[in-house]
């Protein structure tokens, strides 16, 4: 009460004083003087959406006895600061806690609010529903967090709250990806502090802290500014002024204490050092940190006086120039100073803060909650789509589709998708993410009875498929409608698994043609989950082909006619017991298995034409002290490969053959070959992993094959393009990396690890994020889960030692290996990909028998080029819809590619459409980016340069030709389109 109080007097005030001409954005930013240093000092609060305390533990400033931390407050007393100077300038980076803040907020205090950030006082800056990680994230997922977070900022105060530069100050490394991203979104910059130290200190000595990143291999106009801050972001060592911090106020009235030189001098002194280390006449000054300005005017106050004090001494010959300002004013200067910029076109994995800290362990860090993201994002992509196509129009569905994209943002964030925050935080993402899941699921059940799709269908969704248990098929799935949703553009083929008892059963197709299915069992060690119910012990096994959607109808039968029975092959032992040196072939069509008998291991794969020794097993990390964060080996030696010992059973059907394979108590494999598909995919369960009192145990999967890849390896950024890596190598600096070889060598694979060499290529593709790499030539390896026993000392102050249903956690998920020549193309590996990231989504009904009612049928987009993806279709305001269409492939997978989106509009009703930005907030007629110019990149111009857009924005409505509505995609190109409707 108290700040709300002083800020309606003051604005009431503010409001009555200023009724001048409003500006923002860079009209907004204070002078700077030619001839001087000019110091940008920029107040900021980094808000965690969640790390030590929960997300709504740090907004209302609870348990504070864990975290002395209040986000509403922190936005209340910078709000009543800035009123009481218009020179004061604050940037609010967060969306999520500013949007719960502003709802809270009376018509008084918004207007004073809106007032502020038209005038460039307030400044969004990121503006993202969260500071997301880079590592693990996927890219549709940092799309979407954006596009949610901007559109808030733009519906609430319009072009005024568009942010222009990136704010990625804590993240634990950083991907190219996320530099393409802002840049396809019209950001002029990003700015972070965290990089390798041996990076920062040879870039400090060339003048290299700020760079020009060429994001992308595949588009050409993807570049951006990067800024490193020259200290952390925190404060400036000795001037933190914050309530959290004791260093020295400024005295300066008649004060025995009076320290107005000495601060000065020493403020003066700091600055200086900065200034050497970057190219133009502006220096950035972050001050900030963790959750400070919670009380504002200590902040504040003390800030007033030192630019008082500083550019006071201009009159006796000072150089400095110093004022409030923001990251945008900032670069808006660098900008106008045209200098040139290094160029850097890998990315900034892995983060080595010293030579023993390699931030490799968060890749893997809780991989269930990992995983359950990905199901977050797999619901809401489906939901999206359905609620667009059933124009879902009630409040609770708008609702329930907001909330799941609002707590995925939360779940992008940088100590949440990460793994590195408080066990009670994870539990409470959670249970976040649990609710909007089930928000999603009903909204999407509506859609599907909107559209009718089965008459009084139900369409339940079973969220606990990963261990083969649903509720609805439990006690048999007579009678049963699979309705399965493809939220990818093209018609896809792919196995559907519905746990079920150990009955006969016929499945039927839409036309009612009988579609060959096979019940399989489950493996023993699922069924041994004490913590799983035990209703069902199999599953059913049928092919679907679905172009979007599509109803099988399942059928108990009496007889194994219609259905394929199964042929079961146990390890071969010999007479006398002792396993034989023989060797079991596992194979269909495309795929050949070959296992060896006396170590139970793979060891041959032939497929795709080639024929390849791979031996396939897991290894295990025994570490001293990793934490979240960081994975440390203690030594070297401790990696031990399991190499025997394995016991297996192998399952063969017509349609899916199955390897069940037990290395030990806590590990154990299926691998999966399906008819008609060159992929060979293998499900883990890993859990209870042991540890001893003083070392935790790292579980790795490995695939060791012949293949002469002389270091080099490949792996995905964020999802999207693939960097080459090279083993004990970086691309600008030499690292250290004698105390950590292994961890110092982990890169985040969010999607796809791959190396060749000119005979024949694997690929390992996987369905969360993970580190991995690839250790020796022809081997890869995933980290697929982690239980330690310390911590590795940067602020959880916890152990990474989950628990789950009393006893320590197993995780299951899947990993993917792809065979393929050299010179074949990738773009398989892409496609399975694809599917592998939003594949089928099942929902269940019971198949009443009615058909009178006729489906409303949805679109196809089959007809668009092979190579393009529905990243995104969704309601983006009542009227309106966001369509995002990305072609997939890169420069040497794909090509340009020509469509029309007319049918879609049409499908949807549309009477208008406009091209956006990718975030869909600004028209892409309006994007008027800096450009920066790189050395080496031809001569430098004498006047600021901008980026527009490459090519002409699509804007047209319905009453003009259909060639209006061409779309042509560059390999990797995204482009947004809103569609208003009718
Ligand atoms: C579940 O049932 C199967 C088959 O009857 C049995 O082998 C298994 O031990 C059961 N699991 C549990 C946890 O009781
Ligand atoms: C940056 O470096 C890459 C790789 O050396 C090169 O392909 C690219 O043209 C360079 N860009 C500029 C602007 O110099
Ligand atoms: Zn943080």
């Amino acid at each position: 009460m108290k700040y709300l109080g002083i800020v309606l007097c003051v604005a009431f005030l503010a409001i009555q004083a200023k009724s001048a001409q409003a500006v923002c954005g860079y009209e907004s930013c204070h002078e700077t003087k030619a001839n001087m240093v000019n110091i940008h000092l920029v107040p900021h609060s980094h808000d965690d959406v969640g790390w030590l305390k929960t997300v709504d533990q740090y907004f209302y400033g609870h348990k504070n006895n864990i975290q002395h931390a209040g986000v509403q407050y922190i936005i209340d007393t910078v709000i009543s600061e800035l009123i009481k100077n218009p020179d004061r300038r604050f940037i609010q980076v967060e969306t999520s806690f500013f949007s719960k803040w502003w709802d809270e907020q009376s018509e008084t205090v918004r207007a004073i609010v809106k007032k502020l950030v038209n005038e460039g006082r307030l400044q969004f800056t990121n503006g993202a529903w969260s500071m997301n990680d880079e590592a693990a994230v996927n890219y549709q997922s940092v799309i979407d967090q954006f596009t949610v977070g901007l559109k808030f900022l733009d519906d609430t105060f319009g072009v005024c709250g568009r942010p222009r530069v990136g704010w990625q100050i804590d993240p634990f490394g950083h991907s190219r990806e996320q530099a393409s991203l802002y840049a396809q979104m019209g950001y002029d910059g990003e700015f972070f502090s965290r990089m390798d130290h041996n990076d920062k200190g040879r870039r400090m000595i060339d003048l290299a802290l700020e760079m020009v990143w060429d994001a992308s291999e595949s588009l050409s106009d993807v570049k951006l500014f990067t800024g490193l801050l020259y200290t952390f972001y925190w404060d400036t060592p000795g001037f933190c002024f914050d309530v959290h911090c004791s260093d020295d106020p400024i005295i300066d009235s008649d004060s025995y204490d009076n320290n107005v030189k000495s601060r000065v001098d020493d403020f003066i002194a700091y600055a200086a050092q900065v200034a050497e280390k970057f190219r133009t006449n502006h220096i950035m000054i972050p001050m900030g940190g963790d959750f400070q300005y919670e009380d504002a005017e200590v902040n504040f106050k003390n800030m007033d006086k030192l630019i008082k004090y500083i550019n006071e001494r201009q009159s006796s010959g000072s150089q400095y120039n110093i004022f409030y300002s923001t990251p945008a004013c900032y670069l808006n200067s660098v900008h106008k100073s045209v200098q040139s910029y290094p160029n850097k076109t890998l990315d900034f994995f892995p983060y080595g803060s010293d030579s023993n800290s390699f931030w490799t362990g968060y890749y893997t860090s809780r991989p269930t909650q990992k995983r359950f993201e990905r199901d977050g994002n797999h619901i809401l992509q489906v939901a999206k789509q359905l609620s667009a196509f059933a124009k879902l129009s009630s409040t609770q569905q708008k609702e329930d589709l907001e909330y799941l994209r609002h707590i995925m943002g939360v779940m992008q964030h940088h100590d949440a998708i990460t793994g590195t925050e408080k066990q009670h935080v994870s539990d409470d993402y959670d249970r976040l993410l649990y609710d909007a899941i089930v928000g999603g699921v009903n909204t999407a059940r509506d859609a599907l009875q909107v559209l009718n799709i089965v008459p009084d269908g139900e369409f339940e969704s079973c969220l606990q498929v990963n261990i083969s248990e649903c509720a609805y098929t439990k006690d048999g799935a007579d009678n049963v409608v699979v309705t399965v949703y493809n939220p990818l553009a093209h018609t896809t083929k792919q196995y559907v698994r519905v746990p079920v008892k150990n009955e006969n059963y016929q499945v039927t197709d839409d036309k009612g043609r009988v579609v060959a299915s096979e019940v399989v069992p489950v493996p023993w060690e699922v069924l041994a989950l004490e913590f799983r119910n035990n209703d069902t012990q199999h599953e059913l096994v049928f092919k679907a082909t679905v172009d979007k959607i599509a109803n099988y109808y399942i059928k108990k039968v009496d007889t194994k006619e219609g259905t394929a029975s199964l042929k079961t092959i146990s390890q071969k032992k010999t007479d006398a017991g002792t396993l034989d040196d023989g060797e079991t072939i596992v194979q269909n069509s495309l795929v050949k298995l070959v296992l060896d008998n006396k170590t139970g291991l793979l060891k041959r794969v032939e497929m795709n034409g080639v024929s390849e020794n791979i031996d396939q097993s897991y290894g295990i990390y025994r570490t001293y002290d990793s934490g979240a964060y960081v994975f440390r080996q203690y030594n070297q030696g401790d990696f031990v490969i399991q190499e025997d010992g394995v016991e297996f059973t192998v399952y063969e059907g017509a349609l899916v053959k199955e390897v069940h394979q037990h290395f030990n108590e806590f590990i154990s494999q299926v691998i999966r070959i399906y008819e008609g598909r060159n992929i060979v995919e293998i499900e883990w369960l890993v859990g209870p992993i042991p540890v001893e009192e003083e070392f935790g145990n790292e579980v790795v999967i490995t695939f060791t094959s012949e293949i002469a890849s002389n270091g080099v390896f490949y792996t995905d950024s964020n999802g999207r393009e693939l960097i080459r890596r090279e083993k004990d190598k970086r691309e600008d600096f030499n690292s250290e990396l004698d105390r950590q070889p292994t961890a110092g060598n982990y890169y985040p694979i969010t999607s796809r690890i791959a190396l060749q060499d000119s005979n024949k290529r694997i690929a390992v593709l996987n369905d969360r994020a993970q580190g991995g790499s690839s250790m020796k030539d022809g081997q890869i390896e995933l980290m697929l889960h982690r239980r330690l026993v310390r911590d590795d000392g940067y602020g959880v102050d916890e152990t990474l030692n989950e628990q789950k249903y009393g006893q320590p956690l197993i995780a299951r998920g899947k990993v993917f290996l792809i065979l393929n020549a050299a010179d074949e193309s990738t773009s398989a590996e892409r496609e399975a990909e694809k599917e592998f990231h939003l594949p089928l989504w099942k929902f269940f009904s019971k198949n009443s028998g009615s058909s009178s009612a006729v489906a409303k049928s949805l679109p196809s987009f089959d007809d668009f080029p092979q190579s393009v993806h529905l990243l995104t279709l969704e309601p983006f305001n009542d009227d309106e819809v966001l369509l995002r269409v990305e072609n997939f492939k890169d420069h040497i997978e794909g090509k340009v590619v020509s469509f029309n989106i007319r049918p879609i509009f049409d499908y949807l009703n549309g009477s208008e459409i406009r091209e956006t930005t990718l975030d869909g907030n600004l028209p892409l007629s309006d994007m008027k980016r800096f450009k920066f110019h790189a050395e080496g990149s031809g001569a430098r111009g004498t006047e600021p340069e901008y980026y527009t857009s490459a090519h002409k924005p699509l804007s047209t409505d319905e009453s003009q030709d259909a060639s209006e509505f061409a779309v042509t995609l560059y390999p990797m190109q995204i482009r947004t389109f809103i569609i208003k409707i009718k």
